[in-house]
This record gives C-alpha cells, structure tokens and sequence, in this order.
C-alpha cells in the first residue's frame, strides 16, 4: 500500500518589515490641512504615520524589507522576486528587477504586481502557484509603497490616511499539511467602481470614501468567509485576522460581520496609516515582534483596495524566530 502524498504547497519560512524612521504625528500634519487630530482619530483610528524621506525609493523601501525577511530564513536563495507595489520608482522598468540587483539577485526572475491595497495578496497567490508549477523553489514576496506621495497636499480626505513602508515574507516548496502553508486563495476584483479611489496620469489621488467603506467592508467579510470555508475551517476557529488596514473603524466593521472580536484582530494602523501593499506583511511583523502571533495560530490574511480588488488566505503560523520590529533599529536612516 502507497501513502498518498500531502499535495505541494507555499511555506512562509521568512518574515520581515520596516518602517521609514520620519513619525508624522496627527497634529504635524494638520498644521495647514483643514482636519483635526480628533477627527482623524475617531474617524479612522489613526495617530501616527511614518513617511519616507524624498530620496528613499519604494525600492529602498523593498529592499531594507526584503534583507530582513531573507537574514530570518538564514539564506539568500531565491529563485523569484515578486513586489507588490502602486508606486513603482519608474513607469518602466518595474521596480522588482533593481530590488533583486541590490539584493545581489541578479540573474533571478523579478517583476511588479499591481492590486493597490490587495496587492500583497495577489502576490502571494502568484507566488504560490511559481512554486506549485515548479517555476520557482524559493520565493521573495514584497509589498512596499510610498503611498504618502499620491494625495494632493491639501486633500484632508485622502492625506492623512497614506503613509510609506514595506514588508516581505519569504516562501518555500513544502507541503500542504506543514504549518506555514498557505492556503486556498481567493482573489477578485470589480473595475466597474474603479472611480471610487483613483490617481490620474499626472493628478492625485481622487477618493469616494463612504461608498469606499461599505465596499471594503462587504467585500473582506465576504472573501475571508470564502477563505476560512476552503480551508475547512470555521470563523471561530481563526485565532487571528490580519486585515488591509484601511480605517480601523472597517476591521472593526469586518469583525462584527464575522463575530471575530478585537482580541483576534491584528490592528496597527494608529501608527502606520494605510501603507498600501506594504500594510499586511507590516502587520504580520509588528504582530509577530510583539507575541501577538504565536505558533499554531490559524491565521487569516485578507486585503481589499482599489481597482476594486480583494482577495484572502489562510495559514497556520510557523516556528519561525519572532520578527524585528519594524519601527526598530530602522536600516532606513537617511531623513
Ligand atoms: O485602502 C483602500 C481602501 N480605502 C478605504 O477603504 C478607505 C475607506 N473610507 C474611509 O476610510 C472613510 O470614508 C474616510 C476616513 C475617508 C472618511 O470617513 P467618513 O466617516 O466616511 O467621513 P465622510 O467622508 O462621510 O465625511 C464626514 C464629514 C463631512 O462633512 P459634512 O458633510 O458632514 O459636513 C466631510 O466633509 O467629515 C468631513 N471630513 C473631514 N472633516 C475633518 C472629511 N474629511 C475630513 C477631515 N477632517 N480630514
């Protein structure tokens, strides 16, 4: 009698983030924009936010991200770089290609994903099937965005809520029954709503922030549904959620539709912002440097941006050395 063979998966076996060192507090950013600290806070849970400095790149970002996440894994083996980013350093080239030069990766096959907010996700579900086709044995996933650049400087709906930073994990061929595999993935989108967050050729960042809400609301409850079912899981059985942190008064929102309490909920957004692609793997670290994620945890990824897109997994967290901080010993110090 043969043993079935577990079928291959996507391991996460690195993890890593950082943080532009710069803080903007609420109070900084109001002085000349027609907003209040208090309205920023009760509106979206905001406090802080870190931006970059005008000469750090959305690749230096990646690339500070990505050494850390491949520094955990204790090797620089990597078959493929796959970024998640909605600011890429040039309209061409993709920016992926001078994060894998400066890494020393030259040679390895490296491009952009464009999903905005999902795009972290989206990445991860193209990096998955590389390694599921036997493209790739090894794959560094990043979502870095300087997302501060995009609203206009006097836009009080759209610029307190951007902020800069970037995180990366790492994935591996391994197998579907090992902690650390990821899950089914469920992705979509819905262009017909692309006006509700847009930045024009040449303009700034255009945003219907109700109509926004209630979409990224019914759209993550419902693909972190779908997620948790593929996975034969049930919601109660999900000890955390990571979410795209857009507003914390969506997560919140997200967590009573689903009945998953604060407790279970990976919050950082008073202090980061929305950082775009970057704002998951960012969680993923802070959460993982705090204890917050344990081994063994059933954990829940799911994002939704502009575009419309959406998109979620699962996994179960690995036996992987806690996360530096992203806000600390920042390699990112030129101010
Ligand atoms: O990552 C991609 C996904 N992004 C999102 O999903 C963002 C989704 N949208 C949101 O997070 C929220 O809609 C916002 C935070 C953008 C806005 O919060 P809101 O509770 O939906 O406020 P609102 O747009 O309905 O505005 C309420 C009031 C308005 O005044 P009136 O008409 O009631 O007099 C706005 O003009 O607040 C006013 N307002 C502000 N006041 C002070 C809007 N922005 C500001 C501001 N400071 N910054």
């Amino acid at each position: 009698m043969t043993t079935p063979q577990a079928s291959q998966a996507a391991v996460l076996c690195g993890l890593g983030a950082v943080l532009p060192p710069r803080v903007v507090r609420n109070d900084e950013l109001c002085a000349g924009l027609d907003t209040t600290d208090e309205w920023i806070r009760s509106r979206t849970g905001i406090r802080e936010r870190r931006i970059a400095a005008a000469e750090v790149s959305t690749a230096d970002l990646a690339v500070a991200a990505a050494a850390r996440a491949l520094e955990s894994t204790g090797s620089t083996d990597v078959d493929a770089v796959v970024l998640a980013t909605t600011t890429p350093d040039h309209l061409m080239p993709a920016t992926a290609p001078s994060v894998a030069a400066l890494l020393g990766l030259t040679g390895t096959a490296a491009f952009d994903v464009a999903a905005v907010c999902t795009g972290f996700v989206y990445a991860l579900a193209t990096a998955a099937g590389l390694i599921t086709t036997r493209t790739a044995r090894t794959v560094l996933v990043v979502g870095a965005d300087r997302m501060s650049q995009l609203p206009a400087a006097d836009d009080r709906t759209t610029r307190p809520l951007f902020a800069d930073g970037a995180g990366a994990v790492v994935l591996r061929s391994g197998t579907a029954t090992e902690p650390g595999a990821l899950g089914p993935m469920v992705l979509g989108s819905d262009g017909a709503h692309r006006d509700l967050l847009v930045v024009p050729h040449g303009g700034h960042m255009q945003m219907q922030g109700p109509d926004l809400f209630r979409h990224a609301v019914d759209r993550m409850s419902a693909v972190t549904r779908q997620a948790v079912q593929l996975a034969r899981w049930r919601l109660a059985d999900v000890d955390r959620i990571v979410p795209h942190q857009a507003n914390a008064r969506i997560t919140a929102a997200v967590g009573r539709h689903l009945a998953i309490d604060a407790d279970r909920r990976v919050q950082n957004i008073e202090y980061v912002g929305n950082t775009g692609a970057a704002s998951i793997p960012l969680a993923l670290a802070q959460a993982s440097a705090d204890g917050t994620l344990q081994r063994g945890h059933r954990v829940c990824l799911t994002a939704f941006g502009a575009g419309l897109t959406w998109g979620a997994t699962t996994l179960t967290w690995p036996d992987l050395k806690p996360a530096a901080h992203p806000a600390h010993d920042t390699p990112m110090e030129r101010t």
